[in-house]
């Protein structure tokens, strides 16, 4: 009989134990069936349904259009393909802030709707109510602070955070806020590497970086930007592994000589 290979389902738990075991987290977007099932195939540790879909994905030039129903929806399709993985997904600007019943309601709506298994939210102290409220339905929480890109209009530009003291005490207060209110780990994005590493020493949730050094517990890119599908972003802390942009349009543009060159199909191609 074949060896059938076993799937064991990462969960927050195994994440908590690989911090403790000192074993890096591997973290990347995805937003769409196919993509989601080469990560889960590949054994990535952790999928994120980010909110990036909403640049990547739509088009847009931040993430605050994207929708609650848009974010379901691509959730879904990501669940459909995944076996392995931990998949969380970011809960879009305004379903959260302001009114913690109403993000109670955003948050279930998520996890009734696409089955995920955890939600991302972005800030501290001033989303604590909400998150207190999400944790106390049993929906676990993966906190997002420094960068905030749903606060775009507030920073005005996407440049480094907490590079004077102020703000990275600030920072350091929110982590240690989200912990205690029960968040099972906390992305940092596009801060100083030694306040990525004390946070993440600090901390005993883990802590997932972009941009945040090599002293986190783990590391999240946008997949498209990793693949070098996106061509214009290209910040400092982006590793590009492929430049797929390049490949898919030479592809393309073989595939329209071929076909005006009536090259495709040929006589195996045709039935
Ligand atoms: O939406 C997203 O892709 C994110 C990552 C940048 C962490 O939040």
């Amino acid at each position: 009989m074949a060896n059938k290979k076993i799937i064991t389902k990462v969960t927050t738990h195994i994440l908590q134990e690989m911090k403790l075991k000192g074993e890096k987290i591997s973290m990347l977007t995805a937003y769409d069936y196919s993509m989601a099932r080469l990560l889960d195939e590949a054994e990535l540790d952790v999928i994120l349904v980010g909110d990036s879909a909403s640049n990547v994905m739509a088009g847009y030039t931040t993430t605050l259009p994207i929708t609650l129903n848009e974010m379901i929806y691509h959730a879904s399709s990501v669940m459909r393909a995944v076996s392995r993985a931990l998949v969380v997904v970011d809960m879009p600007f305004g379903t959260y802030q302001g009114n913690s019943k109403e993000a109670l309601n955003s948050a279930i709506r998520i996890m009734k709707e696409s089955g995920v298994d955890a939600v991302k939210l972005e800030g501290g102290k001033e989303i604590v109510e909400s998150v207190e409220r999400i944790l106390s339905a049993g929906i676990p929480i993966l906190g997002h602070l420094g960068l905030t890109p749903q606060s775009i209009h507030k920073f005005g530009t996407y440049i480094v955070r907490a590079t004077d003291e102020k703000e990275a005490e600030k920072l350091v207060e929110d982590a240690h806020l989200l912990e205690k209110s029960g968040c099972f780990g906390i992305v940092l994005e596009k801060i100083p590497a030694k306040l990525g590493a004390r946070v993440t020493k600090e901390l005993k949730i883990p802590i997932i970086g972009i941009g945040a050094g090599n002293g986190v517990d783990g590391q999240v890119l946008v997949l498209h930007d990793m693949l070098g599908i996106t061509q214009k972003f290209s910040p400092r802390f982006l590793r590009r592994y492929h430049n797929l942009s390049e490949e898919i349009k030479g592809s393309v543009r073989a595939y329209i000589e071929d076909v005006k060159s009536v090259n495709f199909p040929n006589e195996r191609e045709q039935y």
